[in-house]
């Protein structure tokens, strides 16, 4: 897909991995839609592209929301050719003790929000024979200790996207998932055990951490293929990074 004019609706661009991709994509030519529910981040980053941004208040966690997004999406561009499913949350803690109101903030966000956005993308995505490239992370494909609930919301999202390729690639829609390692934004600040936030720090402070401009390029190099090419996977660490 060469990205010149294409639409591309990013969730969770008010950040980290979201925002530089986003800019990114905008960079590479496409019209960008991004949701996030901080909307005064979604506009300094409408100001710093270069090509046309349309902001959107975006709640992953409410169906409506998402819909709502699209369908406004489509509504101002007339299409959609890609979905970067990105919105998470991490919020890291051993099982013994947790606030198991945090493991339905993750599986909200992070699962279902996700399923929710392509559930009301496909139908989209199936006309202009589209592309969904989900942000996964290496804790969806090798779990530890204190991250069960997080690597479950990732392991479950890889599950549901692998059926998702095998439901559609036939039909000319695209999978990607990107499982990154450790990259250098907020997502750790939302841990509320000081103890989980204080072992990130020490491993943020121990490793050449990746950027997220480094996760927002392998994002551009997948959807940038020729349409026969599907990049289904990539697995992106830190060299530093052991597991
Ligand atoms: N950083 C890493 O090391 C790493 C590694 C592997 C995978 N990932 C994944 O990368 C993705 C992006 O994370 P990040 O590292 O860039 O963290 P981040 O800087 O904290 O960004 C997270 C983004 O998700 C959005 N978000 C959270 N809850 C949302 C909701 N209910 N509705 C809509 N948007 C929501 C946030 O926006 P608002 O708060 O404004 O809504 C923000 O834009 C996540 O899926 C994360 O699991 C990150």
């Amino acid at each position: 897909m060469n990205l010149e004019g294409k639409i591309v609706l990013v969730t969770g661009a008010s950040s980290g991995i979201g925002q530089a991709t986003a800019l990114a994509l905008s960079q590479a030519g496409a019209k960008v839609a991004v949701g996030a529910r901080r909307a005064d981040r979604l506009k300094l980053l409408a100001e710093d592209a270069p090509g046309e941004i349309l902001t959107l208040d975006l709640d992953v966690t409410d169906q409506q929301s998402i819909q709502n997004a699209v369908a406004a999406t489509v509504g101002h561009f007339g299409r959609l050719d890609a979905l970067v499913n990105n919105a998470g949350i991490m919020l890291s803690g051993m099982i013994l003790g947790a606030d198991t109101t945090e493991w339905s903030r993750m599986v909200d966000t992070n699962l279902l929000g996700s399923m929710y956005a392509v559930h009301a993308a496909l139908p989209h995505l199936l006309e202009s024979k589209g592309t969904v490239v989900q942000v996964s992370s290496t804790s969806g494909r090798i779990a530890s200790a204190a991250g069960a609930a997080y690597s479950a919301t990732k392991f479950g999202i890889t599950g549901f996207i692998e059926s998702l390729r095998q439901e559609v690639t036939t039909q000319g829609v695209r999978v990607v998932v990107v499982e990154p390692g450790f990259v250098s934004t907020e997502l750790a600040g939302h841990i509320t055990d000081p103890a989980m936030q204080a072992m990130a720090k020490t491993m943020a402070d121990s490793i050449r951490t990746l950027q997220p401009d480094d996760i927002a390029a392998a994002v551009v190099y997948a959807l940038n293929q020729p349409d026969h090419v599907s990049v289904n996977e990539l697995l992106i660490r830190p060299t530093d990074q052991l597991q």
